[in-house]
């Protein structure tokens, strides 16, 4: 297979079987979106930023998304058979080589860094871009920004349990209050997935980390969308309450680990997942004597409900109608420039056999050697940001030969001009050109 290299940031990486990073989404890197002043992107980065000040926080960011195997899933315990894990999942730049799904990837460096006689810190935030193969539509696109967020206290020698309980919890007196109610605050965990890690903590000292997790969390969520409100109000909307609640969560790397919601135009929506940190991936990091918390959201998701914009793409838009609207001192909601027509075309096509038999499952179930997403990445590299959103629509298979077809609608639409029909026809060959060469389900992607 291919023997060449990927070159990234000035280095350069070889490339192997394991290779799926595309170039168009190479293409995207240290484009830094979320350092550009003025930008969505930057302004939400920089509110969250300012509720975790110095000189307790340190605030960073990380401009090389290439990251090893080891740091993006097996120093966050990550099982081996984690769907993370997949090429239908995750870019590999080679085999032990990936672009990072998530800003946790660097946070032992982070502790490591902690770890450090001169350090000062007790915590930080850290933003950056992530890269995952997913769906088209107008919330997913491959790349995307996350920021995490982690505090941590040290436990002098022969500081008992009960004393570093007590201690954090003089932080939490010390944090802010506020009066928005809170639907579930303390939802049960299970023992299966979110053990309390018992050799290492006491339940008295969980629940004072985990009161500090909750009360910063609230309070940075409560801050947004009294920001969105304020911005939603000057354009005339009438006030809507917030309603947040916390749910179970579950990561590889936090116990218990809990989600935060908030409550959003008629439904629940996820916006920070977090845990208190296992203490096996502090001690692996030079802190085995700190205990403490970490956070992750994604950017453009904050982003999309404090602007209310409405496509993940406009992110990405070089057009003065969008970037001319936002500065960085005030939120102000997008005003939406005239939505352009969108032009759908459907894509039938066979598997080989190979790809049919067996399972039977769909594609979008995985099992099979023809995943959703290889779908997206074809369509990805042949239409670029003109693609809206790509849906299977049907399935069949033959009754005699047991082969199955399967046929995709994408939906193409541009938010920059008019599509021509002969624009896309070209760009719909493309794709069809591109599924014909791949052999779809013949090996994976
Ligand atoms: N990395 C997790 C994700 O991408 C989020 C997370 C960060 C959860 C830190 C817990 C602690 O979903």
């Amino acid at each position: 297979e291919s023997q060449g290299t990927i070159i990234v940031e000035g280095k350069s990486y070889p490339t192997d079987q394991w290779t799926n990073a595309t170039p168009s989404i190479l293409s995207h890197i240290s484009k830094g979106l979320y350092t550009r002043e003025n930008h969505p992107l930057y302004i939400t980065r920089k509110l969250i930023e300012s509720q975790f000040p110095g000189p307790t926080y340190g605030n960073y960011t990380e401009k090389n998304p290439v990251v090893t195997t080891a740091q993006n899933f097996d120093v966050l315990g990550f099982p081996l058979d984690h769907p993370g894990r997949s090429r239908t999942d995750t870019y590999y730049v080679n085999e032990k080589t990936v672009l990072r799904t998530h800003t946790s990837a660097h946070q032992a460096e982070y502790f490591r860094r902690m770890a450090e006689e001169n350090a000062k810190e007790d915590g930080y935030t850290v933003a950056a871009d992530v890269y995952r193969r997913d769906a088209i539509d107008r919330s997913h696109y491959p790349v995307f920004h996350q920021m995490e967020g982690a505090r941590l206290w040290k436990r002098t020698p022969g500081m008992t349990a009960s004393e570093s309980a007590a201690r954090i919890l003089e932080d939490v007196k010390k944090l802010p209050t506020h009066d928005v109610e809170v639907e579930d605050p303390n939802p049960v965990t299970h023992p299966e997935r979110n053990p309390l890690q018992a050799d290492y903590h006491s339940q008295e000292e969980v629940d004072a980390v985990v009161a500090h997790l909750k009360r910063n969390l609230e309070l940075l969520v409560v801050r947004i969308f009294s920001e969105a409100s304020k911005a939603s109000q000057d354009s005339g909307s009438p006030p809507e309450p917030l309603k947040i609640r916390w749910i179970e969560g579950y990561f590889p790397f936090t116990s218990p680990s809990y989600e935060l919601e908030v409550f959003w135009q008629g439904d629940w929506l996820e916006v920070v997942g977090c845990g208190v940190i296992k203490q096996e991936l502090l001690n692996n990091s030079g802190v085995p004597d700190r205990i403490g918390w970490a956070f992750g959201l994604g950017l453009e998701r904050i982003a999309m409900l404090l602007f209310e914009i409405p496509d993940i793409r406009l992110f990405w838009s070089q057009d003065s109608r969008f970037l001319s609207q936002f500065r960085n001192d005030k939120i102000v909601r997008f005003q939406p420039f005239s939505k352009h027509p969108e032009c759908y075309k459907d894509v039938a096509f066979w598997l080989s056999s190979a790809a049919t038999s067996g399972t039977g499952a769909s594609a979008a179930g995985g099992a099979i050697s023809f995943h959703d997403n290889d779908m997206m990445e074809i369509v990805r590299e042949c239409a670029k940001d003109i693609v809206e959103d790509v849906k299977l629509v049907d399935e069949f298979v033959h009754p005699k030969t047991g082969r199955k077809s399967l046929c995709y609608r994408i939906n193409y639409r541009s938010l920059e001009h008019t599509l021509t029909n002969k624009e896309v026809n070209v760009v719909h060959e493309q794709v069809r050109q591109t599924l014909v060469e791949s052999r779809p389900g013949e090996r994976t992607m």
